[in-house]
């Protein structure tokens, strides 16, 4: 249709002026779609209902738990990740915070990762993402299927709660991007003695890529590569978003650290917390999987048995050159010639006390 100039102009402002009444009774009216405007506050994110609603539009997804209450899950959720190289205490702290009534971690997933990986195989393939782009699968595309397939997972593979949580330790690898994914997310990064972590991984034959559980040596060296990526992620994320947690400190100083964590993560103090072993398989508490390596573990309360189980078990020429095996021992405040070292003290300096 061909219209005069003048005509063109006036049409324009009609148009705007229809687009801007229309946004008026969406917002103000109740010819808004209920489900998009849902005013719930996200618990812990620290926005009202207003705001967090209007973030999750379009976005939000539901789930009924017991009772017919209705959970919501976005991509602005305040998501709770747990990482740490596999046996530093990744499993004790999730059962810890599966035993508040708020919070639900629950076992491994095991696919996140994977999925995360999977990525950034792609990207890493410059052939690759350039066949992704030309076939329409930009980077939006790409990171909200995989934000919407982690959320699935996350939010359905176990109950329902107000505050989700997921231990997949090696995830934190990639928490930069997790943290895109995710912006409202943090992250719990456990950290452990690598010594403990890896007698603990070679004695309990837990099968680890790139781990040779014949070599303490090697696995040291590995120790120390996964460490120091995730260190660094941690940084980038920075102390508003991920937390470093020393699994020696929260063993010893249980009620301490726990204070602090759930500080940190928005949540209210409950006891609970600190009797974990009382809420094992229970409902709302803390589901165990028969096959997770750790499971036989945490089935005790927070206890100081493994704190130096791996003193006399490290072959003595890697003891030797332990420095210079395992540098981040010393950059986390482990005193790589100390066998053992006195762990009340040992970190007071790398957590700056
Ligand atoms: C703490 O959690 C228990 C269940 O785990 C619950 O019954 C109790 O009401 C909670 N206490 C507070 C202060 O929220």
């Amino acid at each position: 249709m061909r219209l005069p100039y003048r005509n063109k102009k006036t049409t324009l402002w009609v148009m705007l002026g229809i687009v801007v009444v229309t946004m008026f009774l969406f917002k103000f009216t109740e010819l808004r779609p209920i489900c998009f405007f849902r005013d719930e506050a996200v618990p812990g994110s620290g926005l009202s209902g207003q705001q967090s609603s209007a973030m999750m539009r379009g976005d939000a997804k539901y789930v009924e738990g017991d009772s017919q209450k209705v959970y919501s899950y976005s991509r602005d959720m305040p998501l709770i990740f747990i990482g740490g190289v596999p046996r530093s205490g990744t499993t004790l702290m999730r059962a810890m915070l599966d035993a508040h009534p708020d919070v639900r971690c629950g076992q491994e997933t095991r696919v996140i990762p994977r999925i995360l990986q999977l990525r950034s195989h792609w990207l890493k393939s410059e052939k690759e993402s350039l066949r992704l782009v030309e076939a329409g699968i930009t980077k939006e595309v790409m990171n909200s299927a995989i934000a919407q397939f982690c959320l699935e997972i996350i939010a359905k593979h176990g109950d329902p709660a107000p505050r989700l949580c997921n231990k997949d330790p090696l995830t934190l690898k990639m928490g930069t991007y997790v943290i895109e994914l995710f912006p409202n997310a943090k992250f719990l990064f456990m950290v452990r003695d690598g010594r403990a972590t890896v007698h603990s991984i070679i004695s309990r034959k837990v099968t680890i890529t790139g781990f040779d559980l014949t070599s303490y040596r090697q696995c040291m060296q590995k120790w120390n590569h996964a460490i120091e990526v995730m260190h660094d992620q941690c940084k980038e994320i920075g102390k508003e978003r991920c937390m470093m947690v020393y699994y020696e400190q929260l063993v010893l100083h249980p009620e301490e650290w726990m204070r602090k964590i759930l500080e940190f993560l928005d949540v209210p103090w409950n006891d609970s917390v600190l009797h974990h072993e009382e809420f094992i398989n229970k409902p709302n508490g803390v589901p165990l999987s028969k096959v997770e390596r750790s499971s036989d573990q945490v089935i005790k309360p927070v206890n100081l048995e493994a704190l130096s189980k791996w003193v006399g078990n490290i072959p003595e020429d890697v003891v030797r050159d332990m420095a210079d095996i395992a540098p981040m021992l010393s950059v986390l405040g482990y005193d790589p010639f100390a066998n053992p070292p006195d762990y009340a003290k040992s970190q007071s300096k790398a957590m700056g006390k």
